[in-house]
């Protein structure tokens, strides 16, 4: 009876728990969004789980946080593969195994393959350093976006979380955080600014997705907001 009750829930929507996603995190860098979304767990701010770790790079922070913390992770990079097929096909193979929900680009450097785009349609989403569509595009990664940030004299920067599609900083933007570009700034203070902004924004992109809160229509992201 309370299991027919429970999927009637489920069925009309309404079910009030939150999802528990399995996340996967693809890192290159020193991997303090991966710690934050960790932290969120810890914490509870997030019921999802990280089950995978992927990097392209032996030395990023990204895989010891994932050591230590005891969760799976990888030194996959495509050097290490006759072809980008072969690559992709490790890639989505991990994915299955490890039951992967939705995967997060966390200071991910590398562009992922059309056929992983499409397999997650909807379902990867990435962390930029500024306020897209300002500052985004190709060579805009790390520093450079806080560069080209203070060469262009905005006043205020920020942090987006988007969907990931097939060109580079192009899907949809789920949300948004502005930070404030302060006189005396360098690359370096900007970049530490919006990383702290970036750390407390993705967890509450994921928790937006647990909550099933994100809808899409017309390649733009609607929130729902309670009633
Ligand atoms: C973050 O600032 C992230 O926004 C940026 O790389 C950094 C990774 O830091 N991503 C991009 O620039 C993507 N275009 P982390 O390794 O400490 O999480």
């Amino acid at each position: 009876m309370l299991r027919h009750f429970l999927l009637f829930l489920l069925k009309i929507n309404k079910f009030p728990y939150k999802l528990a996603l399995n996340l996967c995190v693809l890192a290159s860098g020193s991997g303090t969004n991966l710690k934050a979304i960790l932290n969120a767990a810890k914490q509870r701010k997030i019921s999802s789980k990280v089950v995978l770790v992927i990097s392209n790079n032996s030395k990023s922070g990204a895989l010891k946080t994932a050591s230590k913390n005891k969760i799976t992770s990888f030194h996959l990079s495509q050097k290490q593969f006759n072809s980008e097929e072969e690559f992709t096909s490790k890639l989505l193979s991990l994915f299955k195994k490890h039951k992967v929900d939705m995967i997060l680009l966390a200071g991910y450097m590398k562009m992922l393959s059309p056929q992983i785009i499409r397999k997650f349609r909807n379902r990867i989403i990435n962390i930029h350093p500024a306020l897209l569509p300002a500052f985004g595009g190709k060579g805009m990664y790390g520093i450079n976006v806080h560069e080209a940030v203070l060469k262009a004299g905005v006043k205020t920067t920020g942090a987006t979380v988007h969907f990931v599609d097939e060109v580079y900083d192009n899907g949809a933007i789920v949300i948004q955080k502005e930070v404030p570009v302060k006189p005396g700034d360098d690359a370096e203070k900007l970049r530490k600014r919006v990383l702290r902004t970036e750390h407390r924004l993705y967890p509450q992109a994921i928790r937006l997705f647990e909550e099933k809160k994100v809808s899409l229509r017309n390649n733009k992201v609607f929130i729902r907001t309670p009633k």
